[in-house]
C-alpha cells in the first residue's frame, strides 16, 4: 500500500490486515509504561491540516511518535499557506524537506488524491485525514476497529449511521468500509440531509430512527456540520434533536449489546443526549483510543511493511 486516500473500493483483506495490525499493536502496548516501538525510526511524517482538528491530528502525531518516527506538524495558519502558497508548492516543499509520508486534511474534496499525484515522483506516501465532504478513511477504520472489539466479526451486523449524511466524509468512508466488511448499513436522516444519488449506495435508507433502533447492533451519530451548511436543512436544532437525536428514551429501544458511536466533536443535546454520551453503551473514548493504534497500523503498512516484505 502506497497511499491511504479512501475506503471506496478497499480490498476487505487489506482492511482486515490493517485492523489486525492495530489490534496487535494495542495488545503489545497495553499496560506498558514506555509506549515506544522502534519500527519507524529514521522516518519522517508530516501532518498538514488546513481545517480544524483535535482527535485526528493528535492521534496521528502520537501514532508516529509511539513508532519512533519524527513527526512535524504544519497548519495553514503560521505556514506559508497564509502567504498564498499553493497546496502543490507546499506539498513539494514538504517532500523536498524529507517527508516520507504526508497526512493531509483539506476543505476541498479530492485534495488528498491531487497531492498523491503531485508527490508521485518524490515517492512520498499520502494519507487522507479528511477531504471536504468526501472521505475520512482512518476514521472509518477506527470505527470498524471499535465495532470489532465490541461485536466481533461485522458480517451481517446491522449498523445505522444517523444524521447529517449529506455533509459527512465520515459517513461516506464508513459506508464503503463497513459494507466491504459485510455489515448491513442503514442511513437514517431527514431527506434534506441525504445526498442525491444515495439510492445507488449499497445501503438501506430510513427516516424513522425509532423504527430502526430495536434491531441494531450499533448506531453511529454524526455531527451536524453547520460550517458546511448554507441555508436551512431542518427547521430548528430542537426539532432535529427530537427526530434524530439519541435521547435516553431512545437508548432504551436499542438491544442490550448494541454499541453507540460518535466520531466527535459531539454536540451534546443535539445529536446525542449528554447522559447517553457518558453511558457505558457509548464507545466514544474507545474510538479515540483505537484511533491511535489504527493510525500506527496505517503508518506501518505504508512505511514499514513493504520494506519488510522486500
Ligand atoms: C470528523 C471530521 O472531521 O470529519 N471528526 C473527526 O475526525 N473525528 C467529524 C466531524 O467533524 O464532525
Amino acid at each position: 500500500m502506497k497511499h491511504l486516500l479512501s475506503t471506496e473500493g478497499i480490498d476487505p483483506a487489506q482492511a482486515t490486515a490493517i485492523l489486525d495490525t492495530a489490534a496487535s499493536l494495542k495488545q503489545a502496548l497495553e499496560g506498558r509504561e514506555v509506549r515506544k516501538l522502534p519500527t519507524l525510526r529514521g522516518r519522517t511524517v508530516i501532518t498538514m491540516f488546513y481545517e480544524a482538528s483535535t482527535r485526528t491530528r493528535v492521534s496521528f502525531e502520537i501514532a508516529g511518535k509511539w513508532m519512533s518516527a519524527d513527526v512535524v506538524n504544519v497548519s495553514s495558519s503560521g505556514s506559508s499557506v497564509g502567504k498564498g502558497e499553493s497546496l502543490r508548492d507546499t506539498a513539494l516543499t514538504l517532500a523536498a524537506a524529507g517527508a516520507d509520508c504526508v497526512i493531509v486534511r483539506h476543505p476541498a474534496s479530492g485534495a488528498a488524491h491531487r497531492l498523491a499525484g503531485w508527490l508521485r515522483a518524490a515517492g512520498t506516501s499520502v494519507v487522507n485525514a479528511g477531504d471536504g465532504m468526501h472521505e475520512h478513511p482512518t476514521q472509518a477504520l477506527l470505527d470498524a476497529a471499535t465495532l470489532r472489539e465490541r461485536l466481533g466479526d461485522l458480517r451481517d451486523r446491522r449498523i445505522a449511521i444517523v444524521g447529517d449524511v449529506l455533509h459527512s466524509r465520515v459517513a461516506r468512508s464508513n459506508v464503503h468500509l463497513l459494507t466491504a466488511l459485510g455489515a448491513d448499513v442503514t442511513l437514517v436522516a431527514p431527506p434534506t440531509l441525504l445526498p442525491t444519488g444515495v439510492e445507488s449506495w449499497p445501503v438501506t435508507i430510513s427516516h424513522e430512527l425509532d423504527a430502526e433502533l430495536p434491531s441494531l447492533d450499533a448506531v453511529m451519530l454524526l455531527r451536524v456540520q453547520a460550517e458546511r451548511m448554507h441555508g436551512g436543512f431542518f427547521p430548528s436544532a430542537r426539532e432535529y434533536s427530537i427526530s434524530y437525536g439519541l435521547s435516553e428514551r431512545r437508548l432504551k429501544l436499542l438491544p442490550e449489546h448494541a454499541v453507540v458511536l460518535h466520531p466527535g466533536p459531539m454536540l451534546r443535546g443535539m445529536e446525542i443526549a449528554s447522559a447517553v454520551a457518558d453511558s457505558p453503551r457509548a464507545a466514544i473514548t474507545d474510538q479515540v483510543r483505537n484511533g491511535v493504534h489504527v493510525r500506527m497500523a496505517v503508518l506501518y503498512h505504508l512505511l514499514a511493511h513493504e520494506e519488510e516484505n522486500a
